[in-house]
């Protein structure tokens, strides 16, 4: 599948929109209850998926399609898990207790799918040298 980096992109940039409109929100009311939630949207949501398009774009041009999947699904479903948790808990609509559940899976889903996507770049790292071993560029410029 091509367009992995095309998808992260614009979740990226949602995120952007959601965690800017939440900053905006905080400083016009004066109140900076969920700045937390303000931050990891931003940082988990905006930035990290920013940095796995350009992860797409640069270094795997070719993902496999059931990990790329996996590990696209694993991020976004928790970071969805995650904001929605953390609205929760500093919105005081819910106790930690009852979220433990949601923001601990979720985190977990955060965190799978940054060890997958090191999986995928370690993976197509090694398939790039066995198509092209060091010999063969020696040999050309000889
Ligand atoms: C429209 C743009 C933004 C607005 C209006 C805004 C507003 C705010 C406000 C009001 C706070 C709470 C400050 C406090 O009480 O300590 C805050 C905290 C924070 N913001 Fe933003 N923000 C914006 C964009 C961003 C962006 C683009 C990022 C990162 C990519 C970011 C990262 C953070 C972080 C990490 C904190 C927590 C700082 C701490 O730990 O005290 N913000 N922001
Ligand atoms: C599995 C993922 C993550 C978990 C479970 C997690 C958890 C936490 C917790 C418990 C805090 C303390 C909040 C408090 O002050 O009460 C925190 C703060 C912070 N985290 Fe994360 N975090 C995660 C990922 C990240 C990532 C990927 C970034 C940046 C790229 C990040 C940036 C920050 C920053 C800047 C703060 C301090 C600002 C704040 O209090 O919101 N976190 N995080």
């Amino acid at each position: 599948m091509k367009c992995f980096d095309r998808a992260y992109l614009i979740w990226a940039l949602s995120y952007a929109a959601c965690g800017m409109g939440l900053g905006i929100f905080m400083a016009a009311s004066g109140n900076h209850g969920q700045f937390v939630t303000h931050a990891h949207i931003l940082l988990v949501g905006f930035v990290t998926s920013l940095i796995y398009a350009v992860i797409h774009k640069l270094w795997l041009p070719a993902a496999p399609r059931v990990t790329g999947t996996a590990q696209f699904v694993l991020h976004q479903a928790g970071c969805i898990g995650m904001f929605a948790g953390l609205l929760m808990l500093y919105g005081r609509v819910a106790a930690g207790a009852r979220l433990e559940p949601l923001l601990g899976s979720s985190a977990v889903a955060v965190i799978l799918g940054m060890l997958l996507m090191l999986v995928m770049v370690i993976r197509a790292g090694a398939a790039t040298r066995a198509q092209d071993p060091p010999g063969k560029m020696s040999s050309m410029a000889g």
